[in-house]
């Protein structure tokens, strides 16, 4: 009845506030730059992979086209033509003159492109695993030019200045390194000063420890408590994990085609859809001799991936039918969301927002993990479940605000039965911040006031 196009609104609100995608390097293994094309290829097998959807976001390494010295990078034209949203980067273990080239392709690209790329953009990471290289073990690991804290905190205050004020003023920025770097106290000016937590995590490199791919999943959750356990109300996005098809073995754990399978399963399939997940890597090779180890789930000729993507059945990853066999609306009733919480991180907007109730949320959890694990799904819940379980929904990603007007515009004819009346009845008792009822209600009325149009002839059918 009324209620149903809520709910549709509320799926498509969760199915857009977690992105799910790859990594991709901006040069080949031969060192050759990566042109329009050769995204547009990547972006297009992600988006079409067998047995696994919606993997249509791409985290990038840096603003700045190979072989160019501040030319905006290629994929961002690439990203529009099939509508792939972007988790930016900015290299920073350079030098001060090089990250202003980064700046400088960043502020060139959102002037060039303006809304067709802004709206695709997810966040803006500033460097990429700058302090593990400076760190005791990246230095042993001869791991290459890094930088320290007090650097990439002034660099994310540059980043910060230079999308002031523009389209892409609301794109929350942050940076993304190794989990060990996140919870060295010597860091933590970063943590300060990110609006999000890049995680990354690689079971298979920690030779110090049982890594087996049997303790993958153990040693990942292990790294996850820690972060979140520093990174407070930042939200946390795992930026890079995945376990190698072929290569070394390191201590105990097998690069292999089967151990990257199984821990796509147990790591990946728990991830996807609940948190936001750039997997770690769809292609790593374009040259024969492959990398070592190589990561890649696809070879080199993008062609199949090397093992079936199918997620185990129940888990978050799966597909939206073995998801909505597991969703039971009537079971939507955990505990109440912190409103205060939730309150706090939407007046402060995409600064702030408390993730770690979103993190948190164990996967085995029901209402909002419902929200988060499929269209489908989602569609057997009520809209008391949906309610509270936007807070979540905002918390993982903040822009999805932005958006709400246009999911609304999507479902028209919940714009017409739903009065701000039943809206307020169905929150009340629920513990839900009066701020999350005022979003759904201004994301009504500005839609309103731009299409009442499309609304009247839409219901009338
Ligand atoms: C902790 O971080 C500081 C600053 O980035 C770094 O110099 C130090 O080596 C790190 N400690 C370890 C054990 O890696
Ligand atoms: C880095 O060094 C540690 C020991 O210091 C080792 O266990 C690990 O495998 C190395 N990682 C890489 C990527 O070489
Ligand atoms: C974030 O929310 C969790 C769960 O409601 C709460 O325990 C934690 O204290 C909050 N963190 C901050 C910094 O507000
Ligand atoms: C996709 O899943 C089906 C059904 O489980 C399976 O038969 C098929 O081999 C999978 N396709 C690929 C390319 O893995
Ligand atoms: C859904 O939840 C209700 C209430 O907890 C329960 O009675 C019902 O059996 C559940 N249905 C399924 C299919 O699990
Ligand atoms: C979900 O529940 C199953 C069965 O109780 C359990 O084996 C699994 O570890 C749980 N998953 C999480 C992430 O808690």
């Amino acid at each position: 009845m009324q209620y149903t196009s809520l709910l549709a609104l509320a799926a498509t609100a969760a199915a857009q506030g977690v992105s799910k995608g790859f990594n991709y390097g901006n040069v080949f293994t031969n060192g050759a730059p990566k042109q329009q094309s050769d995204f547009e290829a990547e972006f297009n097998r992600a988006n079409s992979l067998p047995n696994a959807s919606g993997f249509s976001s791409a985290r990038l390494y840096t603003m700045i086209q190979g072989g160019t010295t501040n030319t905006p990078i290629s994929a961002l034209q690439a990203a529009i033509d099939t509508q792939t949203t972007l988790l930016l980067g900015l290299w920073a273990s350079a030098s001060s003159e090089v990250f202003q080239n980064e700046l400088d392709a960043l502020s060139a690209a959102i002037d060039q492109y303006g809304t067709a790329l802004t709206d695709l953009i997810v966040g803006i990471s500033v460097g990429s695993e700058d302090l593990y290289r400076v760190s005791v073990q990246g230095i042993e690991n001869d791991s290459g030019l890094g930088e320290g804290p007090d650097v990439l905190v002034d660099y994310i205050q540059r980043t910060r200045s230079v999308i002031a004020n523009t389209a892409a003023s609301e794109a929350p920025v942050g940076h993304v390194d190794t989990w060990n770097d996140w919870v060295n106290g010597s860091n933590s000016a970063v943590l300060d000063a990110v609006d999000w937590v890049g995680f990354n995590a690689f079971p298979f490199w920690e030779s110090s420890l049982e890594n087996s791919v049997e303790n993958g999943n153990a040693l990942f959750y292990n790294a996850l408590s820690a972060v979140e356990g520093v990174a407070g109300d930042k939200p946390l996005w795992i930026t890079e994990t995945g376990w190698p098809v072929s290569g070394p073995t390191q201590g105990d754990a097998v690069a292999s085609v089967e151990n990257s399978k199984t821990f796509w399963d147990e790591v990946g399939c728990d991830i996807f859809n609940n948190y936001n997940v750039w997997w770690y890597i769809l292609r790593d090779n374009n040259a024969s001799p492959a990398p070592e180890p190589s990561f890649g789930i696809v070879g080199r000729d993008l062609g199949e991936p090397l093992f079936d993507l199918t997620c185990p059945s129940g888990s978050n990853g799966a597909s939206e039918s073995g998801a909505s066999s597991t969703a039971n609306g009537t079971e939507a009733s955990g505990d109440a969301q912190d409103s205060s919480v939730a309150e706090e991180s939407l007046n402060t907007a995409s600064t702030s927002s408390n993730a770690s109730t979103a993190a948190e949320t164990p996967s085995n959890a029901s209402a909002p993990e419902s929200t988060t694990s499929g269209t489908t799904a989602t569609f057997d819940l009520d809209l008391p479940s949906i309610m509270k379980a936007l807070p979540d929904i905002v918390a993982a990603n903040p822009q999805i605000v932005k958006s709400l007007p246009d999911i609304v515009a999507a479902h028209p004819k919940l714009v017409k039965e739903l009065g701000d009346k039943d809206l307020a009845e169905v929150a009340s008792g629920l513990n839900v911040a009066p701020a999350y009822v005022d979003m759904v209600k201004d994301a009504i009325k500005e839609h309103k006031e731009k299409s009442n149009k499309n609304v009247d002839e839409d219901c009338e059918d």
